[in-house]
């Protein structure tokens, strides 16, 4: 079975990941792609979770809103047409991976194969930091994804500043050396906005500002990671292979060196 996303070379890929559940994964995706897509981009968001949450979202979207283009990938069906399904338009230049909650270990090598960035958002809370770590252990162990570190970015999500749990979140990531690339707040804004198929971007209501500002040091990491050029470390290294092609849940741009 053939598993990789048909791509191009212009194509960005942006993948949401946290197997822990709630954590924000679709909020971020959702956020982003409104984002992108408000700024004259043309986005398409790959949602893989089987609660169908961003593209849901994308149903709820004003027909006046900048078009987002969506592939529901959680929908498998045969391999012949799969392929077909996970198709990206030549058009699209952003595509943001919006992943499951429980992903196996071993299917991390394959969902980040060809991003650009890796986003992954934790809460602070004791269960979600734990969680994280076994995240950061089968990342760099399982998925191999050591060698691109600078592709991994932290989002710390639904953040009280000033509380313990709050604290807790930054040693751990300090203990880690990966980069905090941006700290949301808990804020109803994310729920009011998405209800209405919108990113907070999107909103005209001068109380979102608080948070959209929160967006910016995000967007500052996303640009130059999505400006840096793959190469093959970006991609599931050799060794992994076999396994990838037993893989139900997929995804890649282009190979390496196309
Ligand atoms: N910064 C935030 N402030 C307030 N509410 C938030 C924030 N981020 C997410 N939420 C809310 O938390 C809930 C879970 O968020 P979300 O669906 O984005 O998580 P998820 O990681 O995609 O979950 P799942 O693993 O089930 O797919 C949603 O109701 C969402 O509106
Ligand atoms: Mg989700």
């Amino acid at each position: 079975m053939r598993l990789s996303v048909p791509g191009h070379k212009d194509l960005r890929k942006i993948v949401v990941l946290n197997p822990k559940g709630g954590c924000g994964k679709s909020t971020l995706t959702v956020n982003l792609s409104g984002y992108l897509a408000s700024r004259g981009n043309s986005v398409a968001i790959m949602d893989f979770d089987p609660q169908g949450s961003a593209m849901r979202w994308l149903k709820q979207r004003p027909g006046n809103s900048a078009p987002i283009h969506g592939i529901s990938a959680f929908d498998v069906r045969s391999s012949a047409t799969r392929s077909w399904q996970l198709r990206v338009p030549n058009n699209v230049r952003y595509l943001v991976v919006d992943s499951p909650a429980s992903v196996p270990a071993e299917n991390l090598a394959e969902l980040t194969s060809g991003a650009h960035a890796i986003l992954i958002p934790i809460l602070p809370s004791d269960i979600d930091v734990h969680a994280a770590s076994q995240l950061m252990k089968d990342l760099l162990l399982i998925a191999k994804v050591s060698r691109r570190m600078g592709r991994i970015g932290v989002v710390a999500n639904r953040v009280r500043e000033n509380t313990l749990a709050y604290r807790k979140l930054m040693r751990f990531l300090n203990s880690l050396s990966i980069s905090l690339v941006g700290v949301l707040r808990d804020s109803q804004h994310y729920v009011h906005s998405a209800e209405q198929g919108l990113s907070i971007h999107e909103m005209h209501n001068s109380r979102v500002q608080r948070d959209v500002e929160r967006w910016q040091p995000i967007f500052g990491w996303l640009e130059e990671r999505l400006e840096t050029p793959l190469t093959r470390r970006d991609f599931r290294r050799p060794e992994v292979q076999t396994e990838v092609h037993q893989l139900t849940m997929p995804i890649g741009t282009e190979k390496p060196g196309t």
